[in-house]
């Protein structure tokens, strides 16, 4: 299954993914192209490292139509499947996410439904909570609120920042979501409403 994968700033996520294909561990999964709505984010340095194609599809000066369809258009010229969001920092609305239906993924620094939308692990520790974590779901036109295909709890410290909190939940970031895309392309992912089955074998 091609694979485009969609990013706004440092990409460690997308690193994660590219070092699962380098060993082997993502196929059938096969990255095709990362895509950047700024034009400078440090992904694509990434991405061109590891010779995989990149392309920039700026959000600024086009209205949020224009830009999904632009986007859309760059993952139909390197002919992607399916699209894994990396830390993309925009909506994506109905006319983009129904073109793709239980076939783009987002990871999301948070026990989803708690705390969706951006600085999660901020919003985490202004509550006050004592578990933390990180959700992969399928996305649908809701913000952050598609069916969950995995999640893990990350313990909060005393002491912890934002930014200590958020390190540790990338930790388990980039442990599962290579795993998320192996078994979305390996079709080990099945979606029953809201209830998504995720299968090793
Ligand atoms: C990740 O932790 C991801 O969960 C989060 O942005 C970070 C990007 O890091 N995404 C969101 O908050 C989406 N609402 P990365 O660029 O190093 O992968």
């Amino acid at each position: 299954m091609r694979i485009g994968v969609l990013v706004s700033g440092t990409g460690t996520n997308l690193q994660a993914l590219l070092d699962a294909q380098a060993a082997g561990a993502l196929a059938p999964a096969e990255l095709v192209v990362v895509i950047a709505n700024v034009p400078d984010a440090p992904a694509l340095d990434r991405a061109r490292r590891a010779g995989v194609a990149t392309e920039v599809v700026d959000h600024r000066g086009r209205a949020r139509a224009a830009f999904e369809d632009a986007l859309a258009e760059a993952l139909a010229r390197h002919r992607a499947e399916a699209v894994v969001l990396a830390g993309f920092m925009r909506i994506l609305t109905a006319g983009f996410v129904d073109r793709y239906p239980q076939r783009i993924v987002n990871t999301h620094p948070s026990l989803l439904p708690a705390f969706p939308g951006r600085d999660a692990p901020a919003q985490a520790l202004a509550y006050g909570v004592k578990l933390a974590g990180v959700t992969i779901h399928f996305v649908d036109a809701t913000v952050d609120g598609g069916p969950i295909i995995a999640q893990a709890a990350v313990a909060v410290e005393d002491g912890d920042d934002a930014r200590a909190l958020h390190a540790r939940i990338q930790r388990e970031e980039h442990r599962l979501l290579p795993i998320v895309v192996q078994r979305l392309a390996a079709g080990r992912l099945s979606c029953q409403g809201r209830h998504v089955r995720s299968r090793a074998e």
